[in-house]
This record gives C-alpha cells, structure tokens and sequence, in this order.
C-alpha cells in the first residue's frame, strides 16, 4: 500500500509506513488511551526475557509483539498461531499488515502441538490462556514439548475488560495459576503480578471513558469503533487520568486487584521434584 494511503479494517486504521511510525510512538506514551495496560505488560514479559534460552516456541505468536525481547536470549524463535483464530477472525488484518505474515513460523492448535516431546528449551504464551476453554490442556502440550530442566514462561490478564468474543473464557489468580502449572507437572518459580490496585483502576477508568465517550460503534468480539474526532479530543483527559493513576501505582502496594500475572516454572528432571516442590515462591 502506498505511503499516506489509509484504509479501516475492523478497529485497526492503516495509515501507511509513515503512520505506523507514529502510532508506535503514540503507543508508547500516555497518549494512548491503553498505555497503563500496555506499558505493564511489556515490563512483565521484559522481565520473562532472561528466563529463556536454546529453542524457544511461542504458543499464540500473532504478530510476534515480544521477538526482539526474547531473541538476544535463545537459539530460534518459533512463533505458532491457530488458523481459525488469526485467518478467519481477521483476514483483512492479516493481508494489510505485513509484520502478521512475518510473524507466523508454524500453523498449529495448541491443543494438539505438532511437535516431538522434549524439542524445545523454552515455551511461552503471553495473553493466550484465557483464551481458550482448556488451558489445561494447552499447558499440558506446552509441558509434553518442554525438555527436562526447560522453561515455560506465560502472562494472563487479571483485571481486563471481555475481549476476542466469544473465545475468552478465563481470568486467573496466582492459586488457579499455581494448580494448573503443578496439574502439567510443572514446578512453578515465580508468579508475580504485574501492576497493583492503582494501575489497574486508571487502566480500567480509561477504557471506559474511552468506550463511554469516544465510541461510536460497540463490535460483537467486544471491541468499539472509535469516533476519530471524539477520540481524539479525548486523548488528553485519558492521558491525565492514566498519568495520574500510574503515579498513584508507584505508592501503592496493594496487589489484590492487579492487571495480570506472570508465571515462570521449570520442568523437573525427575516426578519427585514436582511434589518437592511447594516451596514455590507465588510473589504477589
Ligand atoms: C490476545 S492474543 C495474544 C497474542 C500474542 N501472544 C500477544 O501477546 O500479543 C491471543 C492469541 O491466542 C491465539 N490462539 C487462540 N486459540 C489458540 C489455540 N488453540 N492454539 C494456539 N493459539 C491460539 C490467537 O490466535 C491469538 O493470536
């Protein structure tokens, strides 16, 4: 597509190589109306980084957000999407964003992983558990093609608006995340909150007046249309409020309402080590 040229596809606008400059800039700052959500989350998975070496599969990859973190850090990347959810929910996305093609190494279910048991050092799912109706099951395929000593490496939403309808299913708390991992044979080291009480509410509190004022049409998978005059004219009171709540977060300890968590585990070498294992440290 032409430099400047612009086309609407779902919520996503498409404004040309120069424009997609701007919105990753735009992206990073108050500005954008899920800064507060975005900002954490990208911290959490910075601090997953360093966990991972050798081959690393990434279960859910879709555009591949997190690559340039996690690549200093292993031998090759693997990136796996699910044909139904990424071709037939967003087909249009799929053809205008090319960084979507790029992303995508191995077409599979995480259901039904098509790999050998033990074949990677690292396997990760950020933002893709709730998302289906049996994680535990998915976590299971993660652990069968984990190698003895490996890494599994995930982040869950906590406190997060419905989104992707129908397929999302889940929230998750530090013991469900617990149970599950131990479930798969897993030993949890970490599962760490990411945001507080504070982070959480200006997340939240920017959503809404988003959706409240800023939307001029409600989408069926739970997401709006936005109305790019009175979005716009948004933009610096949702910025305020998500500035104001991010300094809020920084005096605040209070973490029974975060915006989601991280978990590290490592799978044991032998079975023993899984029961051996309920010193885990479930930081939260
Ligand atoms: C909220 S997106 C998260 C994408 C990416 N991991 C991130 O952090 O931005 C959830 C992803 O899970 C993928 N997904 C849904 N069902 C799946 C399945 N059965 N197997 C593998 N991936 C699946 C979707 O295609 C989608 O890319």
């Amino acid at each position: 597509m032409p430099l400047g040229e612009t086309k609407r596809v779902g919520v996503v606008v498409y404004r040309g190589a120069r424009g997609q400059k701007i919105n990753a800039w735009r992206k990073r700052s108050p500005l954008n109306p899920y800064w507060l959500d975005w900002s954490h989350l990208r911290q959490s998975v910075e601090r997953l980084a360093p966990h991972a070496s050798g081959v690393l599969l990434d279960v859910g990859v879709s555009e591949r957000p997190y690559g340039e973190l996690f690549e200093p850090h292993v031998t090759r990347y693997v990136g796996l999407e699910y044909p139904p959810s990424i071709l037939d929910k967003q087909p249009d996305l799929w053809n205008i964003l090319d960084r979507a093609k790029r992303s995508v190494d191995v077409f599979g279910d995480g259901n039904e992983l098509p790999f050998l048991s033990g074949s990677f050092d690292t396997v990760m799912c950020t933002e893709v558990l709730e998302h289906l109706p049996q994680p535990d099951r998915v976590l299971a395929e993660m652990s069968r093609v984990l190698r003895p000593g490996g890494k599994m490496l995930a982040t869950v939403p906590f406190s997060q608006p419905l989104h992707e309808l129908p397929s999302d299913y889940y929230r998750f708390t530090p013991s469900s995340l617990e149970y599950l991992v131990r479930g798969v044979g897993l030993v949890p080291e970490t599962i760490e909150p990411r945001g507080n009480f504070a982070s959480a509410q200006g997340a939240m509190l920017s959503q809404f007046f988003l959706r409240a004022l800023g939307a001029k049409k409600r989408q069926s998978d739970g997401s709006v249309i936005l109305s790019r005059w009175r979005s716009t004219l948004l933009l610096p009171f949702l910025a305020m409020i998500q500035v104001f709540f991010h300094w809020a977060s920084k005096v605040s300890n209070d973490t029974t309402v975060c915006q989601g968590y991280s978990v590290v585990a490592r799978k044991p070498h032998a079975a023993s080590e899984v029961s051996a294992g309920s010193e885990t440290a479930a930081a939260s």
